[in-house]
């Protein structure tokens, strides 16, 4: 059976999602004597105690489904962000609630609109579901432009999505930016407002805006459990938005997701405000000594509220050797050409050792 023959254009035209690589992969490939994974803006603190204790106790009702309406996790979130449960989604990530909204928003050839680089999660959904994407170029600091994007919201686009801070330029755009694209906006296109890295930029850069302050009815604000929670292997994410938006999203949803695990662990990592304080803070540090190694070898980078550092070389061909000549010491990078972004490299901030290691290695390369 020639399979092609029954697979659609659009799927077979997919670039297979190629991530970070792993410790495993790199061991067999290098055996370098020691690995730091910067690769995948995961939380290199690990996650808080109370999340793992709490998750322990759904492993003794594995055998039963988990909640498909994630009550109580939604109860916690609805009162920790004083809005109504009916006003909210979870999902096994914030990706798949991103995937929940091209299948309940568009038909297929509908038109979406983005920067040109930005979080290959939504346009990898995007294309499964033959979304006709529009993409702008970012600003001349990688930001998301949001004048120009105002300039491209034709009639025939109906979603809009912003990351901010963005991956994975870690730039971010500021309320006052939003409120003027916001007033430009129709009513009838939704905006997509994906605050992964919120916890990471609130508080700590100038003007942020917490999505969760807007009172429009086409905005969804999108959160994960992911990063600052360091919960990325449990697969759980957050929206916020008008209960008819949830409501349609929620048809789309896969029944049982998130796992029971996941909604347990979510909420036990709720419980520690402590951890994520201290997983902000050793970020914000963290930053700073990547700023401080680039600096020192004049390696360009963008300015970064989110757990990463890109950065910017001349030509793909430079971000290439430079990300290759890293692993073979063990520092697992990001390339960025899916990203759109083929001559920069994304550097997650690690612990102070894989920080250092970072910063020994690149010595020894530039040597
Ligand atoms: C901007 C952005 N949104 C969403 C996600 C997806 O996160 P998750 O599915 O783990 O919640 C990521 C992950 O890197 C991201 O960078």
């Amino acid at each position: 059976m020639d399979v092609n023959r029954i697979i659609p254009k659009n799927i077979q035209e997919l670039k297979a999602y190629v991530p970070g690589k792993t410790i495993e992969e790199v061991v067999r490939e290098y055996n370098p004597k020691r690995i730091s994974k910067l690769a995948s803006n995961e939380n290199r603190f690990g996650c808080s105690p109370k999340a793992i204790e709490k998750a322990q106790e759904s492993f003794k009702v594995i055998n039963n489904y988990p909640d498909a309406t994630s009550y109580d996790l939604k109860q916690k979130l609805a009162e920790r962000h004083q809005t109504d449960p009916d006003r909210i989604i979870l999902g096994a990530g914030s990706e798949s609630l991103i995937a929940m909204i091209t299948r309940a928003f568009f038909a297929e050839g509908e038109t979406a609109l983005t920067a040109s680089a930005t979080f290959v999660g939504f346009l990898v959904s995007c294309r499964i579901k033959g979304i006709s994407l529009k993409q702008v170029p970012v600003s001349d600091n990688y930001g998301f432009d949001l004048d120009l994007l105002a300039d491209n919201l034709t009639d025939e686009v109906k979603v809009v999505y912003l990351a901010n801070p963005n991956n994975p330029t870690g730039t971010y755009f500021t309320k006052s930016e939003l409120d003027n694209f916001l007033s430009k906006v129709p009513s009838d296109v939704l905006v997509v407002l994906d605050e992964a890295y919120y916890e990471f930029a609130d508080g700590y850069a100038p003007d942020y805006p917490d999505g969760l302050t807007y009172d429009h009815d086409n905005i969804i604000v999108l959160r994960t459990f992911s990063k600052a929670y360091g919960l990325a292997g449990f697969r759980i994410g957050y929206g916020f938005a008008h209960p008819d938006v949830i409501t349609a999203m929620s048809k789309t949803k896969l029944v049982f997701e998130p796992s029971a695990p996941a909604q347990y662990a979510a909420m036990g990592a709720m419980e520690d405000q402590e951890f994520l304080g201290k997983s902000c803070d050793l970020v914000h540090t963290g930053r700073t000594r990547l700023y401080e190694i680039l600096d020192r070898h004049r390696i360009p980078y963008a300015e970064s509220y989110a757990n990463a550092v890109m950065a910017i070389f001349d030509d793909e061909q430079t971000a290439q050797t430079f990300t290759e000549n890293m692993l073979r010491h063990g520092v697992i990078l990001r390339r960025l050409p899916g990203f759109g972004l083929p001559n920069c490299v994304r550097i997650t901030v690690g612990l102070d050792d894989e920080i250092d290691h970072f910063a020994e290695t690149l010595e020894k390369i530039n040597r």
